[in-house]
C-alpha cells in the first residue's frame, strides 16, 4: 500500500510541484515558535471562508432571488427543508462570526504592528479582503428581503447620491432602478453568490502568498529569518506542519464549539446577529421606525450620523465614513515607532491604541441606537477620538519612550 502511495506521488510529482509545494509551505515552512493566543485568528479566518461557501451553496439550491418569491424562500428554508435551518443559522451566525474574527485578527497586527515593513503588501491585501468582505455582508443582507433587508439597503444606497455630480447615477447603477427593486436583489445575488466570493477567494490566496514571502511575524515584533542554524532554517521557528497545524487545531475545535452554542442556542443573539424587523416581510410601503446596520457596520454608522449635513447634503458624513475605513491602508507610513510590538513599545501608543479601542466599541454601540443629541454629542467626541489615533500617529509613535526590543523572541 505505502509502495503504492509513494509510486502515485512519484507519478504526481514528475508532473506537478506536489512535494516541493508541500515543504516549502507545510513542513519546510517555519513559524515563530512563540505564537499566542492571538495568531489563531487567521487559520479561524479561512475555516469560516470555507463555512460561509458551503453553507452558501446550499441554501443557494433553495432560495429564489425574485422580490416577489426571495422572503418566502427563506421561510421555506427555515421550515420545511430538511436541515434548512441549520443551515441558515450556520450562514448567518458565520457572516457575524467572520467580523468577530476579521477584528481580533486586525487587532493583533496593531498590537504586534504586523503591518510594518516588510509586511505592508500582506497588510493592504488585508484590507482589500476587509472591504470586499464588507460588500459581501451588504448585499447577502438584502436576499431574505425583510424590513430590514429592504431599508437598508434602500439607506446605503442613497448615501452614494449624496456625492456630487456622479452621485445620483452611481446609486441608479448600484441599484439598477430608481428604488431598492427586484433589479437590486438580481445583482446583489449575482455578485454576492459568485462574483465576491470567487474574489475573496482569489485575495486571500495572495494574502497567504504575501505571507509566506515575508514569514509571519510575532508577538516580539522581530524577524526570526535574522537568526538560521547551519541549514538555513530560523533558530526561533518550528515548522507548520505538523506543530502548527495541531495548534490550529485546537482553535478551531474550540471556535466550533462556540459557533455550535450561538447556532444551537441562541441565533439571533438579542438580535445582532439576526434582527427582529428582518423576520416581517420587506415593504417598501413602510418605513420601519428604526433602521440600523448589522453590528459590524455600527462604528462607520455612528460616525456618518456624527457629521452634520452640510447645505442638506449627508456628503461630509459620507466622506467621514469611507476614510475612516480606508485610512487603516496608510497604516505602515503613518507608523514611525522604532518597535514594532506592544511588549516594548511607551505608554503614549499603548494609551492611544487603548482609546481607540474605546472609540471603536463605543461608536459600534452608538451606532447601533437610535440617536438623540446627547448620544450625537458622545458619537462626535468618539469620532475625533478614532480620527487621531491615525492623524496623530506619526507624531506620538516618535516621540514615545521605547524599551529594547529582545534579540532573540521570549517565551511569555
Ligand atoms: C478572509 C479573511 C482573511 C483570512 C482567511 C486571513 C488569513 C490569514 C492567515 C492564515 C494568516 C497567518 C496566521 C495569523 O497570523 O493569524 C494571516 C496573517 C496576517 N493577516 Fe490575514 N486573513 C484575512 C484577513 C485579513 C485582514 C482583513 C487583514 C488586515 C486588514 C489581515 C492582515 C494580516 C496580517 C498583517 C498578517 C500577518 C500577521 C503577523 O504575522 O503578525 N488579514 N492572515
Amino acid at each position: 500500500m505505502i509502495k503504492l502511495l509513494t509510486k502515485l506521488v512519484g507519478w504526481i510529482d514528475a508532473r506537478f510541484p506536489l512535494v516541493s509545494t508541500w515543504k516549502e509551505h507545510l513542513s519546510e515552512y517555519y513559524a515563530p515558535k512563540n505564537f499566542n493566543f492571538w495568531y489563531f485568528f487567521g487559520g479561524l479566518a479561512l475555516l469560516i471562508l470555507v463555512i460561509q461557501i458551503l453553507s452558501g451553496i446550499f441554501l443557494t439550491m433553495n432560495y429564489k432571488p425574485d422580490s416577489q418569491l426571495a422572503f418566502a424562500s427563506v421561510e421555506y428554508i427555515m421550515r420545511d427543508v430538511q436541515g434548512g435551518w441549520v443551515i441558515r443559522y450556520i450562514h448567518s451566525t458565520g457572516a457575524s462570526m467572520f467580523f468577530v474574527v476579521i477584528y481580533l485578527h486586525m487587532f493583533r497586527s496593531l498590537m504586534y504592528g504586523s503591518y510594518r515593513n516588510p509586511r505592508e503588501l500582506l497588510w493592504i491585501i488585508g484590507m482589500v479582503i476587509y472591504l470586499a468582505l464588507m460588500a459581501e455582508a451588504f448585499m447577502g443582507y438584502l436576499l431574505p428581503w425583510g424590513q430590514m433587508s429592504f431599508w437598508g439597503a434602500q439607506v446605503i444606497v442613497n448615501l452614494f447620491s449624496s456625492i456630487p455630480f456622479i452621485g445620483h447615477d452611481l446609486a441608479i447603477l448600484i441599484r439598477g432602478d430608481y428604488v431598492v427593486s427586484d433589479t437590486t436583489l438580481n445583482r446583489f445575488f449575482a455578485l454576492h453568490v459568485i462574483a465576491i466570493p470567487l474574489m475573496l477567494v482569489g485575495i486571500v490566496f495572495l494574502h497567504i502568498v504575501a505571507l509566506h514571502a515575508v514569514g509571519s511575524n510575532n508577538p516580539d515584533g522581530i524577524e526570526i529569518k535574522k537568526h538560521k542554524d547551519a541549514k538555513g532554517n530560523p533558530l526561533d521557528g518550528i515548522p507548520f506542519f505538523p506543530y502548527m497545524v495541531v495548534k490550529d487545531a485546537v482553535a478551531a475545535v474550540i471556535f466550533l464549539i462556540v459557533f455550535s452554542l450561538v447556532i444551537f442556542f441562541a441565533p439571533e443573539i438579542g438580535g445582532y446577529f439576526l434582527e427582529a424587523n428582518n423576520f416581517v416581510p420587506g415593504n417598501p410601503m413602510k418605513t420601519p421606525e428604526h433602521i440600523a446596520p448589522v453590528w459590524y457596520f455600527t462604528p462607520y454608522y455612528a460616525i456618518l450620523r456624527a457629521v452634520p449635513p452640510l447645505f442638506g447634503s449627508q456628503f461630509p458624513g459620507v466622506v467621514a465614513m469611507g476614510v475612516a475605513t480606508i485610512v487603516f491602508f496608510l497604516l505602515p507610513w503613518l507608523d514611525r515607532g522604532k518597535v514594532k510590538s506592544i511588549r516594548y513599545r511607551g505608554p503614549i501608543y499603548k494609551a492611544f491604541l487603548a482609546a481607540f479601542v474605546v472609540s471603536f466599541l463605543g461608536l459600534g454601540l452608538l451606532g447601533a441606537i437610535p440617536s438623540t443629541p446627547t448620544y450625537t454629542l458622545i458619537s462626535r467626541i468618539l469620532a475625533v477620538v478614532y480620527f487621531s489615533f491615525f492623524i496623530l500617529m506619526p507624531w506620538y509613535t516618535k516621540i514615545d519612550k521605547c524599551k529594547p526590543e529582545p534579540d532573540r523572541v521570549t517565551s511569555k
